[in-house]
């Protein structure tokens, strides 16, 4: 007998000791399952993960704004005020909760008083960073928060410090927020919004180490304070101010920003984007190698959270700060034939499970990690939706956001989970990864991904202080690491139901197919 006979073999008898489904089987693997063993302690409940933590980001940066959201109001594309209605109800599908906007690098040289008044008299400006192309400034301040409106979220604006006045700042937060008579509210309703909206999330600056102004910590936290002293609250608003935080591993940035001016903000930016694939960049054609590279830079995030939090802490050990990651997710290669600085870019699997694996780590990270806004929401770097003309599709992060939703505002549970490595040539990572969480309703549910896309994994449950009568799951996974929703063929990759688990003894056991993220709901 060959080892492949053997190993099928094998995986059959798990099969059957398991009592699984044919249905189960085929999102099964053929390769030797791998063993796997979870504790979830329902009875050491944790802090709230914030709804924030589901929250997307969307930048006057390539087809993001124009075609993406905004077509205008007299568009073929059916549309509400001149934002495109499928993307809405899209949108709301997976309860989007806040979005920021208008950048990102463009934030720092965006003026809103360009964006207001009739649309055909709003001055037109060069959009150097993303192209150099003509922004016309018909997406502004009132469709902004008529979008945001349409789609029942918060809306978080990035304010201008890299090349905008304080003054300007000001004046915007009145604009929006003043309910009384005032030059700047008087200027609101004659343009057509008689009451003030409500402004929760307001960020100083956007990467002004970088983009936003090239500054030192040192200079940019004496900005801060000074920008910041004047962001107002007005009535019975209370903005919430989000300070520029640092790139990736700058803990410096972190340390002296919260050292100068920590007890100024409500929160503090972080970036990182885990990049791609080591040896190809393209976002559709990659080997394990890059899976891998891609999955282990992903898992980065662990410990940027981890030790960011740890130097918040010796500032703010209350935690009041919240560490507000406001720009994550994956930088491919742009499409073939597109605009390189549009930043245009396809949604894999592997795309999946970085979201998936970086909203486990925010969820465990709960405490400190209160907001964060995956980059970007349409047509730009890792997408919940693409679109083309009146077309429009959901990409496998857009499923993963839908799987997920479950743990907005519910309760972290925490569990302990022992698994497998992965291992590709001389490197290795662990080969699952999960969160767990308990809803308003009293439903527990658990997130896993399966790292390796050759290998399932049979995992055994214990759920400690709670009984599990019945389980139910959904499955995100397909036969190729490389597949993606097209425009031919939008539904390639979605969502099934999920059959190859059990209740067991305390718990539960499962069969977690190999490259695969599962959502297990237990009551
Ligand atoms: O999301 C694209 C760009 O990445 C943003 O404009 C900027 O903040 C970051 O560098």
């Amino acid at each position: 007998m060959n080892l492949t006979r053997i190993c099928l073999l094998a995986t059959i008898a798990v099969l059957l000791a398991l009592n699984l489904s044919p249905t189960a089987a085929a999102q099964s693997e053929t390769a030797t399952p791998v063993a796997g063993k979870l504790t979830i302690y329902a009875d050491r409940e944790k802090q709230t993960i914030s709804r924030n933590i589901y929250g997307h980001f969307a930048e006057h940066l390539g087809r993001c704004i124009y075609e993406g959201l905004w077509v205008g109001e007299n568009s073929s594309i059916p549309n509400t005020r001149g934002i495109r209605n499928d993307v809405v109800a899209a949108l709301k599908q997976i309860k989007i909760p806040v979005l920021r906007w208008p950048g990102g690098c463009f934030a720092d040289e965006y003026h809103w008083k360009d964006g207001i008044g009739p649309r055909e008299r709003r001055p037109a400006m060069i959009n150097t960073h993303w192209g150099g192309v003509i922004e016309n400034n018909h997406f502004g301040t009132h469709e902004f928060l008529d979008l945001c409106e349409q789609l029942g979220c918060e809306p978080y604006i990035c304010g201008n410090v890299g090349s905008g006045t304080v003054r300007e700042m000001q004046e915007w937060v009145e604009y929006i927020t003043f309910d009384g008579a005032s030059p700047l509210s008087n200027f609101r309703r004659q343009n057509g919004h008689e009451q003030p909206w409500k402004l929760k999330f307001f960020g100083v600056g956007n990467e002004n180490w970088g983009c936003g102004g090239h500054m030192r910590p040192e200079y940019y936290a004496d900005q801060y304070r000074r920008y910041a002293t004047y962001v107002r609250n007005f009535g019975g608003n209370q903005v919430f101010k989000i300070a520029c935080g640092p790139s990736g591993a700058n803990y410096l940035w972190t340390e002296v920003l919260m050292r100068e001016a920590g007890t100024q903000m409500a929160g503090l930016a972080l970036h990182y984007y885990c990049g791609t694939g080591k040896k190809s960049r393209s976002a559709t054609e990659f080997d394990e190698g890059d899976w891998f590279h891609q999955l282990r830079s992903a898992l980065k995030m662990e410990e940027l959270v981890s030790k960011h939090a740890e130097i918040m802490d010796r500032f703010d050990p209350k935690k009041r700060v919240a560490l507000v990651v406001d720009e994550w997710g994956a930088w491919h290669a742009v499409e073939p034939g597109t605009n390189p600085r549009f930043l245009y870019q396809q949604n894999t699997l592997r795309d999946a499970l970085v979201a998936a694996l970086t909203l486990n780590i925010f969820n465990q990270h709960c405490d400190r990690v209160r907001m964060a806004n995956i980059a970007q929401t349409i047509n730009v770097l890792q997408a919940m939706i693409l679109t083309d003309g009146a077309k429009m599709i959901r990409t496998p992060t857009y499923h993963v956001f839908d799987l997920y939703q479950v743990h907005q505002d519910a309760t972290l549970l925490p569990l302990d989970l022992q698994a497998a490595d992965y291992q590709f040539g001389a490197e290795k990572i662990l080969g699952l990864q999960a969160s767990a969480s308990r809803d308003k309703a009293g439903k527990i549910h658990l997130s896993i991904c399966n790292l390796n896309p050759n290998a399932s994994t049979e995992l055994a449950c214990q759920l400690q202080g709670a009984k599990v009568s019945a389980i139910s799951g959904r499955i995100l996974t397909a036969a190729s690491i490389t597949a993606h929703n097209t425009f031919d063929q939008p539904e390639k990759i979605k969502p099934a139901e999920f059959t190859a688990v059990k209740t067991a003894d305390g718990g539960f056991q499962a069969t977690l197919p190999a490259k695969s993220v599962v959502m297990l709901e237990l009551h």
